[in-house]
């Protein structure tokens, strides 16, 4: 159990720790490459431990220097037949399965911790079984999953649900089919991968891109295709700081009075910082000031301060966009005047845990008047929150969640599990402490 007592406020700047949803992608991508690729500021945390470990399994050397790394990639078709423990990594759990799928010859088992053991993998099988992949998994939905390489053929396919996820999943199979893989995506998500395989040399359209997200009406679809590849040589990857990490400070900085907190070296990927527009709505006082790009990624110094905040609605639309920090909508929305509503995020009862039970639950102990929707939740700002303890339920959000809450509290929170922040964030209680002022 750990403690959080209330702050008098949050002062100084920090960078935040490498983009854990890149790192996964940079390791994957690096593995696949031909050649030596250097990762820089990649990762070091339990979740990109457990890509290292794969990639390492499926042939790659790795090699760390400081916060860079060095792979030396077994090429598009070179990986060798292994048991894969994916650990906590959703990530890594969706992700490998497209580019093990196309390898003819290879066999493979992907497992994982107890919260992996609860989340879907039908998402990746079913498309990847239309493109001819021969995939196994427990109740036909959970891991263990098992894949066999087959010859793959390209496909059209829409995706039932917004996931960067399993978009990139597809695009990383289509580099090994016979014709080019379209992903249809009804919402736009995060688009990493693309931005990445592109560096490495990879034909991927994306069409419709950039259009403008509104919380209202419908959104035309974005296509993303990829062309089959002989091979990819990714070379240099620079990976930025990491949004979802920084929006802890972000909220914190927003709903501790007196506070001012500076932000460096953060990417921005529009598919990631719904969180900025939905704070704006609320009144947050944000400066966000675009930075050099790190390596086709767009960075950001950003400054948040406390105030007033009213409450705000989030719609389906929005919602791939901030899916991370949608637990942090909610620790905002107890200190607005109003009610929040957040809908169209049925998603987040698939994520390291159910979100949406242990969001609601977990600061419904702290005092918060919210209540779970079948798709989200609605939280009654009182101004504030009382405290109390807190459940991390092994989610490393929830557990950054509850710590943010103590310090913005009024009685200071307990969090059980707190170790859990190690998956994304292992120096998270350090840099707390670089901006702690005393009560
Ligand atoms: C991620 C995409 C999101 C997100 C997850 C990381 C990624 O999941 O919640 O933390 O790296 O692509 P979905 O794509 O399943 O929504």
């Amino acid at each position: 159990m750990t403690r959080f007592d209330p702050a008098g406020s949050l002062r100084g700047a920090l960078t935040p720790p490498p983009d854990k949803s890149i790192s996964h992608r940079a390791a994957l991508i690096a593995a696949l490459g031909e050649g030596e690729t250097v990762v820089r500021n990649h990762l070091e945390a339990e979740d990109t431990r457990s890509t290292l470990a794969a990639i390492e399994a499926l042939g790659a050397t790795v090699e760390r220097d400081g916060l860079d790394l060095r792979v030396r990639g077994v090429g598009l078709r070179g990986a060798r037949s292994a048991a894969i423990d994916v650990g906590n990594a959703g990530t890594l759990l969706r992700l490998l399965p497209g580019w093990l799928a196309g390898q003819p010859g290879g066999e493979w088992t992907l497992d994982g911790d107890e919260s992996i053991r609860r989340r879907p993998v039908d998402r990746v099988v079913e498309p990847l079984r239309l493109m001819g992949a021969e995939l196994s998994a427990r109740d036909d939905r959970l891991v263990p999953l098992r894949v066999r390489g087959a010859e793959l053929r390209g496909v059209e396919y829409r995706l039932p649900v917004a996931s960067a996820q399993v978009k990139s999943c597809l695009l990383l199979a289509g580099l090994l089919a016979d014709r080019p893989t379209t992903v249809i995506e009804r919402r736009p998500t995060r688009d990493h991968t693309e931005r990445m395989l592109r560096a490495a040399g990879a034909t991927v359209r994306t069409e419709n891109a950039g259009t403008p997200v509104t919380i209202h009406g419908a959104l035309p679809a974005t296509r993303v295709t990829v062309e089959p590849a002989a091979a990819l040589a990714p070379s240099e990857i620079t990976v930025p700081g990491d949004f979802s990490s920084a929006a802890f400070w972000i909220v914190a900085a927003m709903v501790v009075r007196g506070s001012e907190v500076r932000l460096d070296a953060i990417g921005i990927n529009p598919g990631r910082i719904g969180l900025l527009g939905i704070l704006t709505r609320m009144g947050a006082a944000l400066e966000v000031v675009e930075t050099a790009a790190a390596q086709r990624e767009p960075t950001a110094t950003i400054v948040a301060r406390s105030g007033p905040l009213q409450a705000a609605r989030v719609g389906a639309g929005e919602v791939p966009l901030a899916i991370d920090e949608l637990p942090l909508v909610a620790l905002a929305g107890c200190f607005a005047d109003g009610e929040t509503i957040v809908s169209g995020a049925e998603e987040l009862r698939h994520k390291e845990s159910d979100r949406i039970e242990t969001v609601v639950g977990g600061l419904r102990g702290l005092g918060a008047e919210i209540e779970a929707t079948g798709d989200g939740f609605a939280v009654r700002g009182t101004g504030g929150l009382r405290g109390g303890a807190i459940d991390a339920a092994g989610d490393h959000r929830l557990a950054m969640l509850g710590a943010i809450a103590g310090i913005a509290s009024d009685e200071g929170v307990e969090v059980r599990g707190f170790e859990a922040a190690a998956v994304s964030y292992p120096g998270f209680a350090a840099d707390l402490g670089s901006l702690l002022r005393p009560a």
